[in-house]
């Protein structure tokens, strides 16, 4: 009887020892989660930005990721300058070919520290415009209509215009 009752002693002191261990557990595993949660979120939504004084957000890149974003900017005027003077001269295959240079294939690879500096928005417009770019592409081919590819080049440059008016890019010192 005696040992029956040391043995329910150690299993009640073990079930409540258990829970304590088991609270322990999920204490670290949320706090972990939220630990990752929280990176996930800095890198995939915030990015690396900072009001400035034009009230935009402005990114904060190194001098090449800066350079890298610009080059690809220039890019986007040279095909938006192609598409106009193609459709101007109806030729519905030249203007296709300008768009595609921009397409989502001819997108440059993005490195990886870049993109964590990006916010979700910033990556959000700049996915869609080059997909943009696509669609004009493939309607020029198949519906050979300037007025209507003129169309979704206006449409297209609301995403220029939206992104411009709340970004901004910022070199920070050489060699980060
Ligand atoms: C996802 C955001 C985004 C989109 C979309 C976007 N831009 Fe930009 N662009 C920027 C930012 C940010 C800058 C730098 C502005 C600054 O620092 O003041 C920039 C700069 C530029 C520059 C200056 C390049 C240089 O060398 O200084 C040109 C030209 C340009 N963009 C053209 C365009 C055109 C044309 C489109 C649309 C077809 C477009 N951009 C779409 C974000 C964007």
């Amino acid at each position: 009887m005696q040992s029956m009752a040391r043995f329910l002693a150690i299993f009640s002191f073990e079930t409540q020892e258990q829970p304590d261990m088991c609270k322990l557990c999920w204490t670290l595993l949320i706090l972990l989660v939220l630990a990752v949660a929280g990176v996930a979120y800095k890198v995939i939504v915030v990015g690396k930005v900072e009001l400035a004084e034009d009230g935009r957000q402005a990114l904060k890149l190194t001098p090449g990721e800066r350079n890298l974003v610009l080059g690809e900017m220039r890019d986007f005027l040279v095909a938006v300058q192609g598409i106009i003077e193609a459709t101007n001269r109806e030729d519905m295959g030249a203007a296709a070919a300008a768009a595609r240079r921009v397409g989502m294939a001819a997108q440059t690879a993005v490195p990886p520290a870049l993109i964590a500096k990006l916010p979700l928005e910033f990556k959000k417009l700049g996915f869609d415009t080059h997909r943009k770019f696509d669609a004009l592409a493939l309607d020029a081919e198949q519906l050979g209509d300037p007025g209507h590819t003129r169309g979704q080049l206006a449409t297209l440059m609301g995403n220029c215009i939206g992104c411009h008016a709340s970004y901004s890019l910022v070199a920070e010192g050489a060699g980060q």
